[in-house]
């Protein structure tokens, strides 16, 4: 394939690589790579809502202070502040890309309530939000005529050289994951938008795709990474062993849900009194210690006692699952139990999601631009994801002739060497365990025993996982390991340097029993 130039590559198609895409293309090429196909990213299955101050009652102050108390005082306050002031704009913005927000019947955008917010400002469709903002902005990528979509194309590494004045990225090197062909593509500023890595974890709300390739190419590169060891983990997926793990929207709380134990008492008034919309960590700690007392397989939530019909129509993708699943949520209750949901650390960057390398960019859940601390406030995480994507194309704007660089594009060389039946069964048993160490040793509760023992744990992993690579070469599976091995990594060693409890992290001093690896 003949590779046209192109000004910025972007890795990622959620919500801040698109807005990052829909606004650079006002002054340069962009090309957008999805590892799998353009709508599969973690934005689609975000249900709750994006937060911003929009009636007249609540104020920036108010949400900014709500951030900052979620963020347990480790946010970086500027950062904040312009997030907050930036919301209202960025959700005309939405708006403007046919974004329907649900209405109130005063033909004012409905406003929700989530956990840790003191107003309601929730801007939601129903409860499938990301679903909405992602077939919206797809629709205006695909017709925009300076923006290239290419999918199943996998970053493995990013292209970097040094110079006096630091380290500076000029490109990356890209799999096609269904030819197999390699190839380095050069721009002039290379932009992570590849979201989480929630995979890293046995449980979580993640889709298949958030392995942290993102976070693990910046971290070989050099780039500067922290607040990893804040992970976040929602208290409410829906209890289903063995299937996809599915979330129950911290918004059906904001509309009246209540945690309860299995004999339907309950509980939340013990651990805060915010009750069940207590911040996220709190809730998820809260359910996990009620889970073992109670030697439980989960908790619940009730929505019994809310209107009839409330549910069915305002919870349509969480109705519509339970009821797949024969839960009558109007006559039952809805099991429960916590789940990995998001990284709230990452590659560090500035306000316009620069990195501490040159011509490097990170926005939405890769980048750690400092709004979200030790624990994130619901439903700031799209909106994170909107206004630093539209700073970052605003920068990139600003290059300089002189800064800009153009070298030809390589030829793509195809890589050779095929995923066999052995090596697949060892990759998937190797992620297996890598996920089942993490969720144990440097999950929802952490001892410093546990974390110790998994650093000679993930040491050992790291040999075979080596191994596997020489085997096998350059194949999106083991590639995911690799990179999910470098995010666990990045959580176990920030966690063991985290000497307070604060917000996500929190070490109990007790031991706990060893794994069999
Ligand atoms: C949820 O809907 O509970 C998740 C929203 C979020 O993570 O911000």
């Amino acid at each position: 394939m003949k590779v046209p130039a192109y000004d910025y590559v972007v890795l990622g198609s959620g919500i801040a690589g698109l807005t990052f895409a829909l606004h650079a293309a006002g002054h340069g090429r962009v090309l957008v790579l999805c590892k799998t196909a353009l709508s599969d990213t973690n934005t689609a299955q975000a249900q709750g809502g994006i937060a911003a101050v929009l009636d007249p009652a609540d104020s920036f102050e108010q949400h900014v202070q709500d951030t900052l108390e979620a963020g347990a005082g480790l946010c970086d306050e500027a950062a904040v502040r312009h997030m907050v002031q930036e919301a209202p704009t960025a959700i005309r913005w939405l708006q403007g890309m046919a974004v329907a927000f649900d209405e109130a019947e005063t033909g004012e955008m409905e406003l929700g309530l989530e956990g840790g917010h003191s107003h309601h400002r929730i801007v939601h469709v129903k409860d499938h939000t990301g679903r909405s903002i992602q077939q919206a902005l797809e629709q205006a990528v695909l017709q925009h005529p300076n923006v290239s979509v290419w999918e199943h194309q996998m970053g493995i590494e990013l292209l970097t050289d040094s110079s006096s004045t630091g380290t500076f990225c000029y490109g990356v090197q890209v799999l096609d994951t269904h030819t197999r062909e390699l190839r380095s593509l050069q721009a002039q500023a290379v932009v992570l938008a590849t979201g989480g890595s929630g995979r890293v974890y046995q449980y979580t709300t993640n889709p298949s795709i958030a392995t942290g390739d993102g976070l693990a190419m910046a971290a070989r590169a050099g780039a500067a990474i922290r607040n990893m060891e804040f992970f976040q983990f929602h208290p409410t997926a829906l209890n289903q062993p063995g299937e996809e793990v599915f979330l129950i929207s911290e918004a059906l709380r904001g509309a009246g849900a209540e945690l309860v134990l299995p004999d339907g008492s309950h509980f939340m008034h013990l651990y805060h009194p915010l009750e069940s919309l207590a911040p996220r960590d709190i809730v998820a700690r809260a359910v996990l210690s009620e889970i073992q007392r109670h030697q439980s397989p989960c908790l619940y939530l009730d929505v019994r006692h809310l209107p009839a019909g409330q549910v069915r129509q305002n919870f349509t993708s969480i109705y519509h699952k339970c009821s797949t699943m024969g839960i009558d949520v109007e006559q039952q209750l809805i099991p429960i139990v916590p789940a990995a949901h998001y990284q709230c650390g990452g590659v560090q960057t500035d306000l316009n999601g620069r990195t501490s390398i040159n011509r490097l960019y990170a926005i939405g859940e890769v980048a750690c631009t400092g709004v979200h601390g030790a624990n994130r406030l619901a439903s700031n995480s799209l909106l994170e994801g909107v206004v630093f994507a539209r700073n970052a194309a605003a920068h990139v704007a600003s290059l300089s002739a002189s800064e800009k660089i153009w070298v030809a594009p390589d030829a793509p060389v195809h890589c050779f060497g095929s995923l066999t039946e052995d090596i697949l069964l060892d990759v998937n048993d190797l992620r297996i365990r890598l996920q089942r160490l993490m969720w144990e040793r440097v999950g929802i509760v952490r001892t410093k025993e546990g974390m110790e023992n998994c650093l000679a744990a993930l040491a050992k992993l790291q040999i075979e996982v080596d191994t596997i690579r020489e085997r096998a070469g350059d194949h999106q599976e083991v590639l995911e390991l690799q990179n999910l091995m470098t995010v666990a990594s990045c959580i176990l060693r920030a966690s063991l340097e985290r000497k307070e409890n604060v917000g996500g992290h929190f070490v109990e001093e007790t031991a706990v029993i060893s794994l069999p690896l």
